[in-house]
């Protein structure tokens, strides 16, 4: 396959940095194309654990041209230290390109990222405390600061005392905290843009000429569907677009060059922060599964939330994204549970519904409809072969691709890149 893009199918934490790791091996380009410092991607090789949040998992192949394209928002001190994190782990980094157009995450999105969650109380989305959504905010606003402009030591100081006009207004006059000094925030940042200036280029143009002389372009989503800001749960959702539409813009490449889509799903649900989860499993189920699959944020430590599969939200999912593909992960979560059960439909006000409502106010009415199937007690951890695994997990894995219409291709079995099993379609 030429261009791929990665998709997470839910909310998040899918471990779609295991297939974007085995799947840079045969491409010539990985570019992260929006979210920030707030995803997490865990990738395991030869036992060793890396854990990046800006940085695309296809670093670990110095072959590999990796582009952090122009939608994410890059905190500096955290690409920082991921950079020399890996390069003090023999990761040179050389291949690393961030695009002069990514907007920056400043000390003050931060701040008013904790101080607007605190003001929303009971409402609070939950987020990642990043500084997310208010820089995402200033990119619409046309008011925030680009890596290219960071980068220049005279311009930067001169965006940023304007800046501060305005943000430190909203700090004292709405929330009554201290202005923010800009000397103070220039004496942390500007060693960081030193660091970062040679990293800084025209990745557009970089990634449309590497495709125009047929090199292969892989999209590693960060988030997942239904944290997209238009297609996902909203409010609850993050500030970007994580679904694989969101992959064309501001990357290089067009809609029309896309070859192949695939999502990556758990083979059952979890979601952290807050908003509606019809599958919740607030009992002894969640807790088994959150042990088992080990359910904590690689960004923020948090206790995921966890619940059966919702097939109702993963059609969706499929649907919107156009899926070429499905990976269907953790099957070894599910080992040893009597039944396991995939959500086909909702009720919803009295009406059976089998389309996702994606909005907050719908989805919190939604009860699920169940298939319940027996389970299987073996471990499936070592299994490499898709005909040695469990009938009934076979069963469990056929029953979601019918549901969704979806060829399942993947199925993974644990962390380590050979607990991967290929299914031929
Ligand atoms: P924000 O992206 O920090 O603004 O958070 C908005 C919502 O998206 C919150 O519910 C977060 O928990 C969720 N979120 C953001 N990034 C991730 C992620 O990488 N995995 C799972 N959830 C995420």
């Amino acid at each position: 396959m030429g261009n791929t893009v990665v998709v997470g199918a839910m909310w998040g934490d899918e471990s779609k940095g295991k297939l974007i790791d085995y799947l840079a091996h045969d491409k010539d380009v990985v570019v992260r194309w929006g979210g920030g410092s707030n995803a997490g991607h865990t990738v395991v090789v030869d036992d060793q654990e890396y854990k990046l949040h800006l940085i695309p998992a296809g670093i670990l192949h110095p072959e590999t041209l990796c582009v952090v394209a122009d939608g994410v928002v890059i905190d500096p001190a955290s690409f920082v230290g991921e950079i020399e994190h890996l390069r003090g782990r023999g990761i040179s980094c050389n291949n690393l390109i961030v695009s002069g157009n990514a907007h920056v995450v400043l000390p003050y999105h931060r701040l008013l990222d904790e101080l607007f969650e605190k003001r929303k109380g009971k409402k609070a989305i939950g987020t990642t405390g990043r500084g997310i959504g208010p820089a995402y905010e200033d990119k619409a606003a046309r008011i925030g600061i680009r890596m290219r402009d960071f980068v220049d030591p005279v311009l930067f100081p001169e965006r940023l005392a304007e800046a501060l006009e305005w943000k430190n207004e909203l700090l004292v006059k709405v929330f009554g905290e201290e202005p923010l000094s800009a000397k103070a925030i220039l004496d942390q940042l500007l060693p960081h843009a030193e660091t970062l200036r040679p990293f800084v280029d025209d990745t557009a143009l970089r990634v449309a000429y590497a495709a125009k002389s047929g090199k292969k372009v892989l999209f590693e989503g960060a988030q997942a569907t239904l944290l997209d800001i238009d297609l996902g749960t909203y409010p609850y959702v993050t500030s970007s677009h994580p679904s694989a539409g969101g992959s064309c813009i501001g990357t290089g490449l067009g809609p029309t060059q896309i070859d192949q889509i695939i999502a990556v799903s758990k083979s059952y649900t979890t979601r952290v922060g807050a908003g509606a989860f019809p599958t919740e499993q607030i009992n002894e189920i969640g807790d088994t599964i959150r042990e088992r699959g080990f359910e904590y944020g690689t960004t923020t430590g948090r206790p995921r939330r966890c619940g059966w599969l919702d097939g109702v939200a993963l059609r969706y999912s499929s649907l919107v994204n156009g899926l070429t593909d499905l990976y269907l992960g953790h099957m070894d979560v599910l080992s040893g549970f009597e039944e396991v059960k995939i959500a086909v439909a909702y009720e919803m006000d009295g009406n059976r519904i089998v389309d996702f409502p994606s909005d907050q106010s719908r989805l919190s009415r939604c009860v699920p409809e169940y298939i319940t199937l027996p389970g299987w007690k073996e471990d499936v951890s070592e299994i490499k072969e898709y005909s040695q695994l469990p009938a009934n997990a076979q069963r469990f894995i056929e029953i979601v691709e019918q549901h969704i219409e979806v060829p399942i291709t993947t199925v993974s079995v644990g962390r380590r890149r050979d607990q991967t099993i290929f299914r031929p379609r």
